[in-house]
């Protein structure tokens, strides 16, 4: 696996893959779950394929790809004989992303390195191989995944500073930092890890978003309080904080009073993953996203968020309509970010730069048009 990393250029440094070559993964992955989609039903998570002494588990260990290894935020591989059907909370990131991930935070010796997201420990063991385990601390929100966590880390020699809690708060008892990674991905960058960094420090999170656009971003921290960076490029996709989920969506009363106009950008924007997707996220962060089957009464896609403002679209390519109700018309706002992303010329998400103050954070384009984040 390691030379594979390797010669995809996922490793760089002769440090991550000796890292890399040295900590057991099967250690951190006992058991995990094996991704069943299906034509006539929800995706279906199977716990039987991948245990520890299977035919294929110890393969699959040393595969580059990501293992969930917790559904719903409580059930594990061990706890259920048969698939099912889940949301995956917990997971071993896929191995070119940890090592992509450790590569860009571009360590130091004697660093220290706070980590968000402890999930099954693998990527903190590899922080402990390179930079020493006191200088390694890992925040993990679900007790249960820190405590195995925990031991596996036990099982491969590691012994890091391990808290439970919402990575949000950092860990001050182990603060100032040198470096901050997320393995879980937020829609801002917490404050707290501006308190507990220092000037220099360089911060890796991947800032996503409630109409699913999302990508890693570099920050170095400049003052206090203050960090700027950018977008890195290519796709990149964390399980949320749990703490910045959203509130399930309420479906407003889809009121005849409403507007209605045909829009030439169709739903497409929110459904295929690009720069324009994370414009129109970052033009309406409150926004969700829900689609309904075609020829009902609901439309194909709707636009929903807390205040009742909602964009309801109906029609197929080429010719949407979308009715807009409640205080914000929120298809014109898509539309008209979108128009200015275009006019720039249709930059790519390494364009984007994001700006922390301890008033607000944007992100712009070049310099150019400019968004706030959402900060709670
Ligand atoms: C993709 S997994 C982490 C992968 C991990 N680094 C590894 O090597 O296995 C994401 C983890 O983040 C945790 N998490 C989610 N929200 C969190 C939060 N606000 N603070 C700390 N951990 C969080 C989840 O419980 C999950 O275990």
């Amino acid at each position: 696996m390691a030379a594979d990393l390797a010669a995809a250029g996922h490793i760089r440094s002769k440090e991550w893959r000796a890292a890399i070559e040295s900590v057991p993964r099967e250690e951190f992955i006992p058991e995990f779950f094996t991704k069943v989609d299906r034509a006539d039903g929800p995706t279906l998570w199977d716990p039987t394929p991948a245990r520890s002494g299977n035919d294929g588990w110890l393969r699959a260990v040393y595969e580059d790809i990501s293992h969930v290894t917790q559904l719903n935020g409580e059930i594990t591989a061990a706890d259920v004989p048969e698939a099912i059907d889940g949301n995956p909370t917990s997971s071993s990131t896929m191995p070119s992303l940890v090592a992509r991930m450790w590569e860009d935070l571009e360590v130091e010796d004697g660093n220290r390195v706070l980590e968000i997201g402890t999930g099954t420990g693998y990527s903190a063991a590899l922080g402990c191989y390179r930079l020493g385990e006191d200088n390694l601390t890992s925040v993990e929100f679900d007790p249960q995944v820190a405590a195995r966590a925990g031991r596996a880390l036990g099982r491969a020699g590691f012994r890091p500073h391990l808290v439970v809690g919402d990575g949000e708060a950092g860990a001050p008892g182990t603060a100032p930092y040198d470096r901050i990674i997320a393995t879980c991905s937020f829609r801002y960058v917490p404050k707290a890890w501006l308190e507990q960094s220092k000037p220099g420090t360089i911060i890796l999170v991947t800032l996503f978003g409630w109409l699913g656009g999302t990508g890693l971003v570099k920050l170095t921290v400049t003052g206090d309080g203050t960090a700027e960076g950018r977008f890195l490029p290519g796709y990149v996709s964390f399980m949320p904080s749990r703490a910045h989920n959203p509130e399930p969506a309420v479906i407003p009363e889809l009121s005849e009073a409403a507007s209605s106009r045909s829009t030439s950008l169709g739903p497409e924007v929110l459904t295929t993953y690009g720069p324009a997707q994370l414009v129109a996220q970052l033009a309406v962060p409150e926004a969700q996203h829900i689609t309904f089957g075609p020829g009902g009464d609901l439309p194909e896609h709707l636009l929903v968020q807390p205040d009742e403002s909602y964009a309801a679209l109906r029609g197929a390519a080429g010719t949407w309509t979308v009715e807009q109700g409640g205080p914000r018309q929120l298809w014109d706002e898509v539309e008209r970010a979108v128009a200015e992303w275009r006019a720039a010329g249709e930059p790519g998400i390494e364009n984007f730069r994001v700006t922390v103050t301890p008033q607000e954070q944007r992100v712009d384009i070049h310099g150019g048009t400019s968004w706030s984040l959402p900060t709670g």
